[in-house]
């Protein structure tokens, strides 16, 4: 990218009008003004300007090599980037203190240039915006999966039914696991319809009632001969109340729903798993790493718009945790789990709020958000990527391995996680 910029600085230095412009026509004074050079004293030509622009672009690219260590390599190029452009704006625009433009054509080639530094640089931006916050890593499905079962919760709507599409796409027979059916009819036409793939099925399952669990997992089992990939997507956020088992609803649907339909399942998956491997995915999202698993945020009545945000990231700490001890309790199958972030995507994450919140939230969202199909990337890329396997029960984001997080791997905690799950899921009594 900084070689494109550098490439562009240079081709415009062999743009003759431009060169006539900045070094016959403007004044010294006018040039010092629009690209902040510092000389005192002789000829201020096009090439000194050029010169001073490459040199800021390697101080940038100098500033870069400091943090290089600290964000990623594509963090890094954006964050040079986007220092440049700054640079390049502000010098453009600063007010015009000292300098009189000694005729009009003088003031006509000084705006002329501001303008030209402002499209480009608003040009740039807008390229950074799509390419880095509304793009992410696409991972491109090259095998075939006929033959292969899916199961998806809350595959209807959002980044669930993107990963349905992709999947269907490849050939896959797809389960679609909601609580409604009407929207979840309407996806399976819709699924269809995209793919030439009639494998979809739509069933009924409320993660929050632990006994719509038990008869899904029963009937699932006893309908589905295989389950080759196992999807825990279903989540939400924005929901208040306690669920029937005592803890807080978003624990429920988030953490402990999943939790028994992993474990009825799990039977069926290590007995496949000898002839045909298994992959888990647990959605989870980036704010685990300020989330909290103890008793009270297990249980704890959500009231407020504050501990709504908190429990959300609690129960999202949950989904890694759990994916970690489930590994650990699969070491000997041929069965995998991964937890994914996917990114921060446009979806229904946000319908529980106020209506005054999400107008306020709206163009933020529009602005900062990806698409459902981006969210969906890197469940592809953990379910089918031949090279994932070697970092089962790791955590994933934008189709690349990171590192836990410490609190993810406090192995209390992880006990207190399972053990309490266990319970309140009534898998042992006590
Ligand atoms: N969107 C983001 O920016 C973002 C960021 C980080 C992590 N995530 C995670 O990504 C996953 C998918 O999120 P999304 O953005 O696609 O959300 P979404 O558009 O709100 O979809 C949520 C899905 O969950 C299902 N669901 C909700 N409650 C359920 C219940 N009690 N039982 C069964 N299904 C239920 C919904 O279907 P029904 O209403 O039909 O039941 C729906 O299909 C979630 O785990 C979320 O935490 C999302």
């Amino acid at each position: 990218m900084l070689l494109q910029l550098r490439q562009r600085i240079s081709s415009y230095s062999h743009q003759k009008s431009w060169s006539i412009k900045i070094s016959e026509q403007s004044s010294k004074s006018s040039l010092i003004k629009t690209f902040g050079l510092t000389a005192a004293s002789g000829d201020i030509c096009k090439h000194s300007v050029l010169v001073h622009l490459k040199k800021q672009a390697y101080a940038c690219e100098n500033s870069c090599r400091k943090i290089k260590n600290k964000f990623n390599l594509q963090s890094a190029k954006v964050y040079i980037l986007f220092l440049f452009c700054c640079k390049v704006l502000v010098n453009s625009v600063q007010p015009p203190s000292t300098f009189q433009p000694e005729s009009k054509t003088d003031k006509r080639i000084a705006m002329t240039t501001k303008r030209t530094l402002c499209c480009i640089t608003v040009a740039v931006l807008g390229y950074l915006w799509i390419k880095f916050v509304k793009q992410s890593p696409v991972y491109e499905i090259t095998k075939s999966l006929d033959g292969k079962t899916v199961l998806i919760t809350g595959g209807n709507t959002g980044i669930g039914k993107a990963t349905a599409i992709e999947l269907a796409r490849a050939g896959a027979r797809v389960v679609i696991a909601s609580r409604n059916l009407p929207r979840s009819e309407e996806a399976r036409r819709e699924i269809i319809e995209l793919t030439g793939n009639d494998e979809v099925r739509c069933m009924y399952v409320d993660l929050e009632d632990l006994d719509s669990v038990r008869d899904f997992a029963k009937e699932f089992d006893e309908t589905e001969q295989y389950l080759d990939y196992l999807i825990n997507n279903a989540g939400v956020m924005s929901v208040f109340g306690k669920a029937k088992s005592g803890i807080n609803r978003i624990f429920a649907i988030n953490h402990l729903g999943h939790f028994l339909l992993t474990n009825l399942l799990l039977d069926k998956m290590k007995k496949q798993s000898t002839v045909r491997p298994v992959r888990i995915i647990n959605l989870t999202a980036h704010s685990y790493k300020v989330g909290n698993v103890t008793k009270e945020t297990m249980y704890n009545d959500v009231t407020s718009l504050g501990e709504m945000f908190q429990t959300a990231s609690d129960s999202k700490l949950a989904n890694v945790m759990f994916n970690v001890a489930l590994d650990e309790e699969l070491k000997k199958f041929d069965v995998t789990t991964y937890a994914v972030h996917p990114g921060m995507i446009d979806s229904g994450q946000a319908m529980g709020l106020p209506l005054y919140i999400r107008a306020l939230i709206r163009l933020p969202v529009l602005l900062f958000t990806r698409t459902p199909y981006y969210g969906c990337q890197t469940t592809l890329y953990c379910a089918l990527d031949d090279d994932v396997t070697k970092n089962s029960g790791g955590y994933f984001s934008d189709c690349q391995h990171e590192e836990l997080e410490p609190l993810a791997r406090d192995q209390d905690a992880i006990r207190f996680l399972w053990n309490e799950s266990l319970k309140l899921s009534g898998l042992v009594t006590s």
